[in-house]
């Protein structure tokens, strides 16, 4: 059936009657109560139609059950419900079928992607979801494979690499599924590779088409691929010299991807370049298409359709791969058939999805990179000195963006859409990459170098700088209805429901449930565990359940702890809650390990040698200036730390590359290893003595 949607009345109307009136029978609808798609429905809203739960008695909500799994990691995925049955991803891309009612496991699937694969995790080895069809789950795994599985017994139906595994390619986003196809894209451009998305068919597994985001070298003539045609007559000749040939160029289509079913169009959202830097990535010249763009493509063929580039000459790691969210909007009394998108440079785009023309464009978070967007050209006013060629720039957001991968969700009941925000500063300072090495960090600029502040006045500033909220905004009016407060910044994906809420899980650990219209705080459970997932709500025998991943990772929190966590965190959990819940929440002891005491001094030099080596090698994951936010071990607590042969062999050698610490031996010299030893024993002595210090 095709329903043309007009207005927000009527598209209440066709989900849940204009007065957003839902009868419990909806409960026993299966499609309307399981949620089937990443976004619930291909629309990706993320919007459910259940309202048992509601403003009237959300405060009665509380745990019913929990899962746990066996992987500390980074948790990001959007579990799916299918007839009962929730079928969720964890890290290192393992699958779960649990019973939605009970928790009862029915099977697991685990790929078993090599513990190498994690040296080319630019932001931890996590997986965002699945995608179903026909009784089939669909899943990328991080070593770039892409599989099919039998929704109810969980065995490998096919299974197809769609990645050059010599290359630094990993899969952390959410296959789609449509027309009988799947779509799958891959990440690492931030470590040199060149993007693209491909569909391969349901039921045999064989590629159909793919798409290259960037242009390929031209000496290699064309891929014989469905982007031949417009690489060659629209991108190549925005892309200069040759030095991106080396890094691949990037453009890697790392998360989001979309079907539209009114426009039988597939919407995909592209990265940033490699080298990240403009300057030595295309000379700093031109446009680089289709980086940071989002386009369309016939989902049948991978033709290109339209493009829009969010930010021209790529330079800042301003992805356009964040959720991408399709409605319609009444803009000067004319129907709109509209996409929202709400990327890492802070503006709120509102595109049109039949031609790919920007509607309007405003900041909804503090970015100063840009003043406005041109809507005539659709192109960014930028800020004189943004780029960093000569001057370094302070930037209201660095790379990780003001709303990263963690999904916004869109209420047509309220016409607001519900963005997870985070303010982290960066200070953009110019840095020739060092020689080209694929799988290293070729960004061309440098990373933060510390030292953070110790004291508790630097601490409190930090604090009170480096934050997130919940921002409720209106994409009409293209202004903020309401926002609130986080503690930290990095917080959960949202959702809401026709019970009128908002659900979003913090960093700290808080399941919150708002009031979609007033941003009222209506139910707050701690949970334990820090929040990157987005909930889900599902319905089974009359009663409605909210499900959420649990479980610190991803990149902010790797790499960027700021804040001291516990010295490891236990493993992730699925928790689902209902109203009248009453299960038992599990406890965990926070308590850190001690420092280190390493009965041995070394020079200066040394130690400022392993200082910037570790910089360089290991704050990606274990964190910066040794601060680990307990996801990985805090090397200066870690008892490896005491001993030069065992911190060899795990360092050098890769005695953990099982469990994803990669040993360092084509990268490190022993004597280079031991610095870094030096510099953690060295710092793990003088927090020591710090501590001891303010505690007298
Ligand atoms: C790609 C991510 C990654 C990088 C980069 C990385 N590590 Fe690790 N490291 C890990 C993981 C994961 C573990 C935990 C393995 C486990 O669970 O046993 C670990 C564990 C360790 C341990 C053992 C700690 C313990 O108590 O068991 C040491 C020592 C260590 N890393 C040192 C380093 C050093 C030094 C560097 C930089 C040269 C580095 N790591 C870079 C991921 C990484």
């Amino acid at each position: 059936m095709k329903r043309i949607l007009t207005t927000v009345c009527i598209l209440s109307l066709a989900l849940l009657g204009c007065n957003g009136s839902v009868n419990e029978s909806d409960l026993s609808f299966k499609t309307d109560s399981d949620w089937k798609f990443h976004g619930n429905t291909s629309t990706e809203q993320r919007f459910s139609g259940l309202k048992q739960i509601n403003r009237s008695n959300v405060s009665q909500l509380g745990l019913d059950w929990y899962y746990e799994f066996d992987t500390s990691r980074g948790q990001e995925s959007t579990p799916l419900v299918i007839d009962g049955i929730i079928y969720t991803t964890t890290s290192w891309s393992k699958v779960y079928a649990l019973d939605g009612k009970t928790g009862r496991l029915i099977w697991k699937f685990d790929p078993e992607v090599p513990g190498k694969a994690a040296a080319n995790a630019c932001c931890d080895v996590v997986n965002r979801g699945l995608a179903f069809s026909e009784g089939r789950l669909f899943l990328g795994t991080f070593d770039g494979r892409l599989i099919s599985l039998d929704a109810r017994t969980g065995d490998l139906i096919w299974s197809t690499l769609t990645v050059d595994q010599s290359k630094p390619y990993s899969i952390t986003g959410a296959p789609r599924v449509a027309k009988g196809k799947v779509y799958i894209g891959n990440g690492g451009a931030d470590l040199g590779v060149r993007g693209y998305v491909s569909a391969y068919d349901v039921i045999t597994g064989d590629r159909v088409w793919r798409f290259y985001t960037v242009p390929g070298d031209p000496v290699d003539g064309p891929d014989g691929e469905a982007s031949d045609d417009v690489l060659e007559s629209l991108a190549s000749e925005t892309w200069y010299g040759e030095e991106y040939l080396k890094y691949g160029g990037g453009g890697t289509v790392w998360d989001s991807i979309v079907y539209d079913e009114e426009l039988d169009q597939l919407y995909v959202g592209v990265g940033n370049g490699s080298p990240l830097n403009h300057v030595y990535r295309s000379e700093g010249k031109g446009d680089n298409l289709f980086l940071s763009s989002i386009i369309a493509l016939n989902p049948d063929t991978g033709s290109y359709i339209w493009h829009y580039q969010e930010v021209p000459g790529e330079t800042w790691d301003y992805t356009a791969t964040q959720q991408i969210t399709l409605t319609d909007l009444m803009l000067d009394n004319v129907n709109h058939k509209v996409i929202l998108h709400a990327p890492k440079n802070g503006f709120f785009y509102v595109i049109d999805r039949v031609t790919g023309k920007l509607l309007s464009a405003e900041k909804f978070a503090p970015v100063n990179w840009a003043s406005h967007i041109d809507l005539d050209t659709g192109r960014p006013q930028e800020t004189p000195g943004a780029r960093y060629v000569e001057d370094p720039f302070m930037s209201g957001t660095g790379g990780a963006g003001v709303h990263n991968w963690q999904p916004m969700s869109y209420s047509p009941l309220t016409g607001l859409v519900y963005i997870p925000i985070q303010v982290l500063p960066f200070l953009y300072v110019r840095e020739k990459p060092s020689a080209f090495a694929q799988g290293a960090l070729n960004l061309g600029y440098e990373l933060f170098k510390g030292p953070l502040p110790e004291s508790p006045e630097g601490i409190a500033e930090l604090e009170s700088i480096l934050t997130g909220s919940l921002l409720a905004w209106d994409p009409l009016a293209q202004n903020p209805v309401w926002s609130i407060d986080l503690p930290r910044p990095y917080n959960g994906g949202t959702m809401t429901s026709a019970g009128q809420l908002v659900f979003q899980g913090t960093a700290t650990g808080d399941f919150n449930a708002y009031d979609a219209e007033t941003g009222d705080l209506l139910k707050s459970i701690q949970t334990g565990l820090p929040i990157l997932a987005p909930p889900i709500t599902y319905g089974i025998d009359g009663v409605q359940y909210v499900a959420l991943m649990l479980g610190n990772g991803g990149a902010v929190p790797l790499s960027i702890p700021v804040f001291q966590g516990p010295s490891q965190y236990p493993n992730g959990r699925l928790m689902v809650f209902r109203l009248g819940g009453s299960g038992e929440m599990p406890s965990d002891d926070f308590t850190p390990k001690p420092l280190q005491v390493i009965a041995q001094t070394w020079p200066e030099e040394v130690v400022s040698a392993g200082s910037d080596l570790y910089g360089y090698n290991c704050a990606g994951c274990h964190g910066e200036a040794t601060l680990s936010s307990g996801v990985l071990p805090d090397l200066k607590r870690s008892a490896v730390t005491t001993n030069s042969e065992t911190w060899n062999a795990v360092v050098i050698d890769g005695a953990l590359e099982d469990r994803g610490m990669v040993g360092f031996s084509g990268e490190l010299s022993e004597k280079q290893s031991e610095a870094i030893r030096a510099y953690v024993g060295s710092e793990a002595s003088r927090i020591r003595l710090r501590d001891s210090t303010l505690e007298d």
